[in-house]
């Protein structure tokens, strides 16, 4: 009998995920605790609260009634969904921190529906929240591929894949806002790599408003934002062996009117010394010291668009809710820094 083997068919798969995540992440971990908290003022970058507890704390967030940035957000897409995949006619909608890819399907539909869409590319650290997306969304979008990218959109975005045609580079929630201006800028300008002069970004950007709103927003009635406050201190008892008593600790938020932007902190309500055990760190606090956590920048268009310029971006639409509490932009490569070198 004679040995042999058909070709393999070429199959075009719905799915592929490639994952960056190499235990990097937990050495970044390690190395933020380290500078954050040896610092004279001691801070935390806000990105480590996302543990599983800590997403489900930010969804819950998210359904307050004080936290308007969500709701927002998700209506202007959906006013505009039709007019962005009109003017984008985007082959492939690559997003940024894609999470459970909620608001997604509201720009997905239009795309889908004006036929132009043919890929799906996820960026987020959160392996199983891109696996799981991915399945989801080539069961409910016929014909779309999805090519998931595992990893932190601040180091693997040279891993997103080349565009297959004009290309949303979608960056929502107001993530932007949690990166003071300096690294603002270079977060945009690393995203900005990602686009070609037919591509267009996709940004979400809370807006200065009435601080009293701002206020209750980050400090709601239920304590939903305390607690997630709070869990960055868990996720550090666990990934670092640390000893932090989260009750040790009180909430705060606060508008810093200067520069416009929230900060989130924690108090400590005695003087105490934590240890990190993976950092062999004694860390002492004192009554009453403020460690901060996040801060979240409130934008003016003004603002919004000297952050792009600098980033070689310029504005091309700009939506908002009917009583501009949020904006989406749509941004592209600056006509005259299309080809100019990196800064
Ligand atoms: C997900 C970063 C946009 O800054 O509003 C919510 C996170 N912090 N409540 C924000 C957050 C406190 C949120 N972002």
């Amino acid at each position: 009998m004679e040995a042999h083997t058909p070709p393999e068919p070429v199959l075009e798969t719905a799915i592929r995920i490639d994952s960056h995540l190499d235990g990097t992440h937990e050495r970044s971990l390690a190395d933020d605790v380290l500078d954050g908290l040896t610092r004279p003022f001691k801070e935390l970058p806000p990105k480590h609260f996302y543990d599983a507890r800590g997403a489900e704390l930010f969804d819950r967030i998210c359904e307050l009634p004080e936290y308007y940035p969500t709701r927002a957000e998700r209506s202007i897409l959906e006013q505009n969904a039709d007019e962005l995949a009109q003017l984008t006619a985007a082959a492939e909608l690559v997003e940024l921190g894609s999470g459970t890819a909620a608001k997604t399907r509201v720009l997905l539909d239009a795309l889908h529906g004006a036929g132009t869409l043919q890929r799906y590319v996820p960026v987020d650290v959160t392996e199983s929240m891109v696996r799981d997306c991915a399945a989801e969304l080539t069961g409910e979008y016929p014909g779309l591929r999805v090519h998931g990218v595992i990893g932190d959109f601040e180091r693997h975005l040279d891993q997103v894949p080349p565009a297959v045609g004009p290309r949303i580079v979608a960056f929502l929630g107001g993530t932007i806002g949690n990166f003071p201006p300096g690294s603002r800028r270079r977060v945009l300008r690393e995203i900005s790599h990602l686009l070609g002069p037919q591509d267009y970004l996709l940004m979400g950007t809370d807006l200065v408003k009435d601080p009293e709103i701002l206020q209750a927003a980050y400090d709601d009635a239920q304590g939903v934002t305390a607690e997630f406050n709070r869990n960055v201190l868990r996720v550090l008892n666990r990934e670092l062996d640390a000893d932090f008593e989260p009750d040790d600790f009180d909430h705060v938020a606060l508008f810093d009117a200067e520069h416009e932007w929230i900060e989130m902190r924690l108090r400590a309500r005695r003087e105490h010394t934590t240890y990190v055990g993976d950092l062999d760190l004694p860390v002492h606090f004192d009554a009453g010291e403020e460690m901060r956590t996040e801060i979240s920048a409130k934008f003016t268009v003004e603002r919004l668009e000297g952050d792009l310029l600098a980033a070689g971006l310029e504005l091309v639409r700009w939506f908002t809710d009917p009583d501009d509490l949020f904006a989406l932009t749509l941004s592209r490569i600056a006509s005259d820094a299309a080809s100019a070198p990196d800064g």
